[in-house]
């Protein structure tokens, strides 16, 4: 049987450019400023950028080295390191690495859908001269409509499925070739106007100036979860990116690159946000509707360039989206084409179809299947849509979970020799540091994380 082709990226350029983008996405752009705003700003950021540090980078480069020293795909990749014990726990861990970024798929691609529906409606004017409130009755109307919600989830599944079915050099770098830079000059373009008519220097004390009373185990588990997600890490994405790297090109460089430039969007999300949001006085702890509900009543109130500007931030927000979507769906797809039996296009189609009708009882779990709590009889569960379960389940609990175990698996489990070839640093100071992290304090300290949100 012929395997399929194992391609590799054109450059660290392209490959920065991927995983960048699988990093940007809702996470920074949706997500980040309200839970800045949620958890009282400056000590969050402050805690945050800590996080990403001491745990981020250590397994981005992890991750990454799996990838790359095994050329595949999670599953395939945690069998391939010869004599790693207890073989069976970490072929469950490689199973993780391939469901976990689709139980986040099923979700993610409905709230992707929400942004495509906003860009369509900026532009054709559905936001113009609102009334009080409604830009609120507008966003639960989406919710409310089961045909708008699967309708956008469908259509943003299809375009992530028509990418990732592409494979490698024609789908996934062509794509990110295209969105990111554009991605950057919006958000570039939206950061300056934001800052100069908007209320800066308020923004600036508000991320920056970190009130140490408000620093709770709560924001610390908060910051954390928020880091993995926007890291893409525990999820697959990075180890299978990693997969198509090819030996001249280094991991500590890519690692720090990615973490920085995901976490810079972040900050300038916020700056694109927070300064329009406090000059016109509107309440900038809205919750998940911050960027829904509040930021159309601003565009609505700039006049004629607000429905300009409105357009490129869900513009913004959709291909933020996009390229993050590609890299949840590639996983399983490199796994499951992996060994050429079934086409890779055939496969992202399966997928596809397995992640739609997932969907769409994520989706009707904003409407029809509001009351239903699936797992609603463990206290953990309590009060759970299903959207909320799977959110729960992918993006907190076997996320931090995979990230600590491929911890324990690098630190302790795969021969010292092959991190300290894959990493390219000699036994150095840097490589020490690297591997402590690894070996204790990140184990430790997602350990300790993971026993405060599972008991
Ligand atoms: N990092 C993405 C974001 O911040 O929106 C979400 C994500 C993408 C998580 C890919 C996990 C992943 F594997």
């Amino acid at each position: 049987m012929q395997e399929a082709k194992h391609e590799h990226w054109s450059s660290g350029w392209t490959f920065l450019l991927a995983a960048v983008g699988s990093a940007v996405g809702l996470g920074n752009i949706w997500r980040f400023p309200y839970i800045v705003a949620e958890n009282g700003g400056g000590a969050f950021v402050l805690i945050y950028m800590a996080i990403v540090v001491v745990f981020g980078i250590p397994l981005l480069m992890s991750e990454l080295m799996i990838g790359r020293n095994s050329q595949k795909p999670p599953l395939a990749a945690m069998q391939s390191f010869e004599g790693s014990k207890p073989q069976m726990l970490w072929n469950a861990v490689g199973w993780s690495y391939l469901l976990v970024p689709m139980g986040i798929l099923t979700f993610y691609s409905v709230v992707a859908g929400w942004t495509l529906d906003y860009a369509l409606g900026m532009g054709i004017g559905t936001f113009n001269n609102l009334p009080e409130g409604g830009s609120a009755t507008m966003f639960q109307d989406l919710l409310a409509s089961p045909v708008k919600l699967i309708f956008w989830m469908t259509l943003s599944i299809g375009i992530t499925v028509g990418i990732v079915a592409r494979g490698l050099k024609s789908g996934l770098e062509k794509t990110v070739k295209i969105l990111m830079p554009a991605l950057f000059i919006i958000l570039i373009i939206l950061v300056l106007y934001a800052s100069i008519t908007g209320d800066f220097a308020r923004s600036f004390a508000f991320m920056f100036k970190p009130d140490f009373s408000k620093i709770t185990p709560e924001l610390v588990l908060m910051a954390a979860g928020q880091a993995f997600f926007s890291l893409s890490l525990g999820s697959g994405a990075i180890m299978v990116y990693g997969s198509y790297l090819t030996r001249d090109i280094s991991i500590p460089k890519m690692a720090v690159g990615v973490a920085f430039a995901d976490t810079a969007v972040a900050l300038l999300a916020g700056f694109a946000i927070f300064p329009i949001v406090f000059a016109f006085g509107v309440d900038h702890s809205a919750g998940p509707g911050l960027v829904f509900v509040t930021l159309p009543i601003v565009f609505n109130d700039m006049g004629g360039i607000g429905q300009v500007f409105g357009v490129l931030f869900f513009l913004l927000l959709a291909f933020a989206a996009i390229t993050s979507t590609i890299s949840l769906l590639e996983p399983m797809v490199a796994q499951m084409s992996q060994s050429g039996r079934v086409t890779r296009a055939r496969v992202a189609i399966y997928c596809g179809a397995v992640l739609w009708s997932v969907g769409v009882f994520v989706a009707l779990s904003n409407n029809i299947l509001q009351d239903f709590h699936p797992l609603g009889f463990l206290p953990l569960f309590e009060g759970k849509t299903i959207a909320d379960t799977i959110e729960f389940l992918s993006a907190n609990l076997f996320m931090l979970l995979n990230g600590l175990l491929v911890s324990v698996f690098v630190g302790w489990s795969v021969k010292r020799s092959v991190t300290l070839e894959e990493m390219g640093l000699g036994d150095s100071v840097l490589f020490k540091v690297w591997f402590l992290l690894v070996r204790y304090i990140v184990p430790l300290g997602v350990g300790f994380i993971f026993y405060d949100v599972v008991l």
